[in-house]
């Protein structure tokens, strides 16, 4: 077994004991740290980031080093298994993921394929392998995929959306198509998932992005039954679910077999605590954008968040990413605020 120095968040989710609340942020390797703008620049873009190992760790650990927080998570995106699954995509500076293929009839579920994640996302392993060896047992590696819905919603748009209408009109015109494509992605991420375990990922995390998108009764039928497969799948580590915006299954997600559940910024704690039930870890869930304020607002705000999570299993953390233009002293200040509480 690897001997961790800060195992603090994988106790945490495990319900153990721990001697004070582990903290990280989601989005915290890039974005916000000029450190990472400064590799990001001397190379010819983000994909060559998230397919250079070498880059890929060096960044990972970059929050771990400049702001201390108790787990890195790998450097990579939701959108590398649509690519692994035949369907490419660009990052576009200044206007994100574009689909030059994207599916656009249903015919196009039987050209992508179940992806192979040792040939066709053998740069992730690597990445995460190199960093382990870096990290050299300083805190747990986090690994991650998109969920299911999410990872389809970008597969039909061809690109970020407001509405999702596309990728809507498919769940309510093509169903059978949609669920086979739902599978195939499912089939993909287990695999995945599986295989940054063996590689070394310590806890992995599912992000259920655009969850909010779909009703209630939609997402209990496109979209949790495909995260139940995966939780039911992953036994080798313990599992986060993020399921964004989706309030209305709270209780549904309180059954998976999972150990996290990761509450946006908007979602009670005490009622999310009673729907989810005692038996899962929660994470979050602070407003992003208290990280806009001064100081003693940060540090007041996230001792409001922590006292709310008191007496349960919590893994602290934003509601959801940290945005581009947010000072690392903010969220240091966050981020220290949970340390000394
Ligand atoms: O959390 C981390 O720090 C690890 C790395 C990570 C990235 N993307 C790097 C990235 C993770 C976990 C993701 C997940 C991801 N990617 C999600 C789910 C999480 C969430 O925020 O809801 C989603 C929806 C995506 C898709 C995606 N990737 C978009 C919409 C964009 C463009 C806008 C942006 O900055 O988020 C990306 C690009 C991306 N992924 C960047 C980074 C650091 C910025 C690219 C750059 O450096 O130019």
């Amino acid at each position: 077994m690897e001997k961790l120095q800060n195992d603090l968040i994988l106790r945490a989710a495990r319900g153990e004991k721990v001697e004070r609340t582990p903290v990280w942020l989601m989005r915290q390797a890039g974005r916000i740290l000029p450190e990472y703008r400064e590799v990001r620049a001397s190379l010819s873009g983000f994909k060559e980031l998230v397919e250079t190992p070498k880059f890929a760790a060096e960044v990972t650990i970059q929050p771990v080093d400049i702001l201390d927080v108790d787990a890195a998570i790998i450097f990579s995106d939701i959108l590398v298994i649509p690519e692994a699954m035949g369907c490419t995509y660009e990052m576009i500076k200044g206007k994100g993921p574009i689909f030059p293929n994207p599916i656009v009839e249903e015919a196009d579920v039987d050209k992508v394929k179940v992806s192979d994640p040792d040939t066709d996302l053998k740069y992730v392993l690597d990445a995460i392998v190199e960093t382990k060896t870096q990290l050299n047992g300083r805190v747990p590696l986090i690994g991650f995929a998109g969920a299911p819905w999410t990872i389809f919603s970008y597969m039909i748009e061809g690109s970020g959306s407001k509405t999702f209408s596309k990728a809507k009109k498919w769940l309510y015109t093509k169903p059978e198509a949609s669920h086979r494509l739902l599978q195939k992605i499912t089939d993909s991420t287990i695999t995945y998932l599986k295989a940054q375990i063996k590689a070394g990922a310590n806890m992995v995390q599912l992000f259920d992005s655009w969850g909010g998108i779909l009703s209630t009764e939609q997402y209990r039928i496109f979209a949790l039954p495909y995260i139940d497969q995966i939780c039911k799948a992953i036994n080798e580590a313990p599992i986060t679910v993020f399921a964004k915006g989706a309030y209305g299954v709270r209780e549904d997600l309180g059954s998976l077999d999972c150990n996290t559940i990761g509450m946006d910024w908007n979602m009670d704690i005490a009622e999310t605590r009673k729907l989810v039930g005692s038996g899962k870890t929660l994470q979050g869930n602070l407003d992003p954008c208290v990280l806009y304020a001064d100081y003693k607002t940060i540090e007041e705000k996230t001792k409001e968040m922590l006292k709310q999570f008191e007496g349960h299993s919590h893994i602290a953390n934003l509601g959801h990413g940290v945005y581009p233009d947010m000072t690392p002293d903010a969220v240091r200040c966050f981020i220290e605020t949970v340390k000394a509480y």
